[in-house]
């Protein structure tokens, strides 16, 4: 006899359970940014991850309805910003809608332009390798050109909560 919990359970049937229940993987957290035509875009996304070594590409999922979807679709590039411990300010600013999430921000300009942020822990860049449409996002696949290591430690987000790891340090 099984109890409640080992119950398989359907994801159709209560979604925000679904979501909690995904919730329990820990992930780093990432600003994913792109330029196209004198536009910058940035997206707060923890779905990234290293799919290939050799040769070295990195994948996320984009939703389908983001109003940034259509810069992604037409750059060239995209640039992972991997968020160090203190920046769940920015974070919390490139997950929701704004007409200039970088107001303010002081950015470099990578490969095809993508803006670059001060601060992270590590960061990638990279060239666009495949765009996969899955579902109600769609999969972006970059073959990562050059990257850092800027050796912070990593912002991690649990169970729908920001969170940093012990004794960050900073060099
Ligand atoms: C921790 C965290 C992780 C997120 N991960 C993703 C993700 O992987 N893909 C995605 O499309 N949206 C993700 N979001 C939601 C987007 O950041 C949010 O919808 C944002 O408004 C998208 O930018 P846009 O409005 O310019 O499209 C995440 C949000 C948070 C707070």
């Amino acid at each position: 006899m099984t109890t409640l919990e080992e119950r398989p359970l359907l994801p159709a049937d209560d979604p925000r359970h679904y979501r909690r229940a995904l919730g329990c993987f820990p992930t780093g957290i990432t600003v994913m940014t792109a330029a196209h035509a004198s536009t910058r875009v940035g997206v707060t996304a923890n779905s990234f991850a290293s799919v290939s070594l050799d040769p070295p590409l990195v994948l996320w999922a984009l939703r389908t309805d983001s109003p940034s979807l259509s810069v992604f679709h037409d750059a060239r590039h995209f640039a992972v910003n991997v968020l160090a411990w203190h920046q769940e300010d920015l974070s919390r600013r490139f997950a929701k809608p704004a007409d200039d999430k970088f107001d303010g921000l002081t950015v470099t300009e990578g490969l095809g332009g993508a803006p670059l942020l001060d601060g992270c822990a590590a960061r990638f860049e990279t060239r666009i390798a495949h765009q996969i449409p899955s579902g109600d996002h769609v999969l972006l696949v970059g073959e990562v050109m050059r990257y850092n290591n800027f050796h912070r430690e990593p912002l991690v987000f649990l169970r729908g909560d920001h969170l940093w790891l012990d004794q960050p340090t900073i060099g």
